[in-house]
């Protein structure tokens, strides 16, 4: 195989094994800052949610506060109505971070969405919040997905 080609097999085994990072928008951290978000398996925006399967989320953000409590706040945003997602655990403590949180150290983020059979096929934005126990954002990320079945 020549060079070239073999690159190009290299980058596509990369991308399909290794978590994918993807463009997102900022809604607002206040208290932190998101330095990737990572939606796996997701290769493209907007993201294609099938339903019945669980997505893996691992945010790696750095905090610019302490905080003995974090909790997450999911919503999915249609027709610019916020509806609250159901995501299995919304103790931020419980998702792959130690607490309390220490001013200025990076945290890896880590939960899953799970796409429900009974949602419909529709096209959405999902927002990601995580508080701190003064109820500001850790981090607030926004992303466009599409649900399917
Ligand atoms: C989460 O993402 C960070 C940064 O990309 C990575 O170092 C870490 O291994 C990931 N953790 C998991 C459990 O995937």
């Amino acid at each position: 195989m020549e060079l070239g080609s073999r690159l190009a097999v290299g980058l596509l085994l990369l991308a399909l094994c290794s978590a994918q990072p993807v463009k997102f928008k900022d809604c607002g951290s206040t208290t932190g800052k998101i330095i990737i978000v990572d939606i796996t398996p997701c290769p493209s925006l907007p993201c294609i949610l099938r339903k019945g399967q669980s997505y893996a989320v691992n945010v790696t953000f750095a905090s610019k506060t302490s905080s003995q409590r974090i909790v997450a706040a999911v919503f999915g945003i249609m027709s610019g109505i916020p509806i609250p997602f159901n995501v299995p655990n919304s103790d931020g403590c419980k998702s792959g971070i130690q607490c309390p949180i220490r001013n200025n150290q990076i945290y890896h983020y880590l939960n899953y969405l799970p796409v429900k059979m009974q949602y419909p096929s529709v096209k959405l934005v999902v927002e990601w919040e995580l508080k701190d126990e003064l109820d500001r954002d850790l981090f607030c990320w926004r992303i466009p997905v599409q649900i399917s079945s």
